[in-house]
């Protein structure tokens, strides 16, 4: 135990319940808040299983402040992951309310909670998808940001209001400093290598992954490429995927870094989580069907509005300031998904 406890919003999805394995696993105390709008507690049940420890969970929603407020006074965290949100892009499309009200109020509720309790350290799950369009495929987080939906500029604007928030600090003598890393996420896939726990889709998935993976399974049929005609090596779209453990483990280094004297009190920076270089579509079904054995059925199909033809990390600012860098292979990300799909081929029930 390192005697400090991370409060963790979002704690039971799919990121959210690998970070609290790696940050267990560190010696830190567990809290977290989650309303389980697209979560079980069963991933929860799980980490605790895998890690042989316990973590504190309250079931609520970070919009309400009086439950925050309470859950603080009572657990004194000394920093808070913010996981918590909603992140399907047709869906922003179509209740960009909705989107708006729980990603970007739900933070500045928050972030409210968190300076009246004077916790003012905080590593927030931005992702790849708040940068706009470039003619260089591969981002470093000084290209310009612009976000083509709501889901998307949900995220920008709580970068910005971070970014505001931590500008207007006053050195005093008596409050902490804002610290806060804004992690740029890129395709985050796989699971934790026990296969018991890992991505559980609501319905259909969106996400290339997910959605191999239950064809290969057969709970779907036929897997759409959308497009092949990207001016990519084989014409569809390239990604920088990245495994979730390597990516929670960029969380538990973000932590170490808010906690040390390089990073300047005050200071709001974002950082790209990626590997650094990219797979196609047909890559990954190529890797997919090397690891399972199986034939993953699939037609080429036409081009999703709103995608991108070449997308990955510059990942050299998290490597010089936050130590960190992606380990695992693309045969990992396959097998451990594979490993989490045949194990729980209807998610966690
Ligand atoms: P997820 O849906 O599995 O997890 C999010 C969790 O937040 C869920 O458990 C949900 O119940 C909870 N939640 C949502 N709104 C809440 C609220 N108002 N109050 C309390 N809890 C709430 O998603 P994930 O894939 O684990 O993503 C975690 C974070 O990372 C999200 O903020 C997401 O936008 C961001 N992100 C994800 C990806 C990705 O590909 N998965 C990529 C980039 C960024
Ligand atoms: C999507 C989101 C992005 C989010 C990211 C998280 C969109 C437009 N973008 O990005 O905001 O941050 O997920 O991981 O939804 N593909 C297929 N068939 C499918 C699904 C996907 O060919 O059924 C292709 C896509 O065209 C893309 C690649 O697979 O080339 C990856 O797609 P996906 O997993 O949805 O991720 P992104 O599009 O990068």
């Amino acid at each position: 135990m390192n005697n400090k406890t991370v409060l963790v919003t979002g704690g039971a999805g799919y990121i959210g319940s690998h970070a609290c394995i790696e940050l267990l696993q560190a010696g830190f105390k567990v809290v977290v808040v989650d309303n389980l709008s697209n979560s079980k507690p069963e991933s929860l049940t799980r980490v605790q299983q895998i890690t042989g420890k316990s973590l504190s969970f309250y079931q609520a929603d970070i919009r309400d402040k009086q439950a925050l407020t309470e859950i603080f006074a009572k657990e004194s965290p000394d920093t808070v992951i913010h996981f918590a949100g909603l992140k399907a892009v047709g869906e922003s499309c179509e209740q960009p309310q909705l989107y708006y009200h729980n990603n970007v109020y739900g933070t500045l509720v928050l972030t409210e909670v968190m300076s009246q309790a004077n916790v003012k350290q905080l590593v927030f799950s931005s992702s790849a998808t708040v940068y706009g369009e470039s003619s260089c495929p591969q981002y470093t987080e000084d290209f310009a940001l612009g976000a083509i939906n709501p889901y998307g500029r949900s995220k920008a604007m709580i970068e910005d209001i971070l970014r505001d928030l931590s500008a207007a600090d006053k050195i005093s003598p008596t409050e902490s400093p804002w610290k806060i890393a804004l992690l740029r996420y890129f395709n985050p896939i796989g699971a934790h290598e026990s296969g018991l726990i890992g991505e559980d889709p609501n319905g259909i998935p969106n996400n290339l992954m997910p959605y191999v993976a239950q064809v290969a399974i057969g709970k779907l049929t036929q897997l759409s490429v959308f497009g092949d005609d990207y001016p990519t090596r084989d014409g569809t779209g390239i990604r920088d995927y990245i495994h979730v453990v390597d990516l929670v483990k960029g969380h538990i280094n973000a932590i170490a870094a808010l906690n040390s004297e390089k990073f300047a009190a005050g200071a709001c920076k974002a950082y790209n989580l990626g590997a650094g270089r990219g797979y196609s579509v047909l890559e990954i079904i190529n890797a997919f069907e090397k690891v399972t054995g199986k034939t993953i059925n699939y037609k080429i199909s036409p081009r999703r509005a709103g995608d991108l033809a070449e997308c990955f990390a510059n990942p050299d600012l998290a490597l010089k300031e936050l130590d960190w860098k992606v380990e695992k292979t693309l045969d990992d990300m396959v097998t451990d998904t594979w490993n989490w799909q045949t194990k729980n081929p209807q998610g966690y029930i």
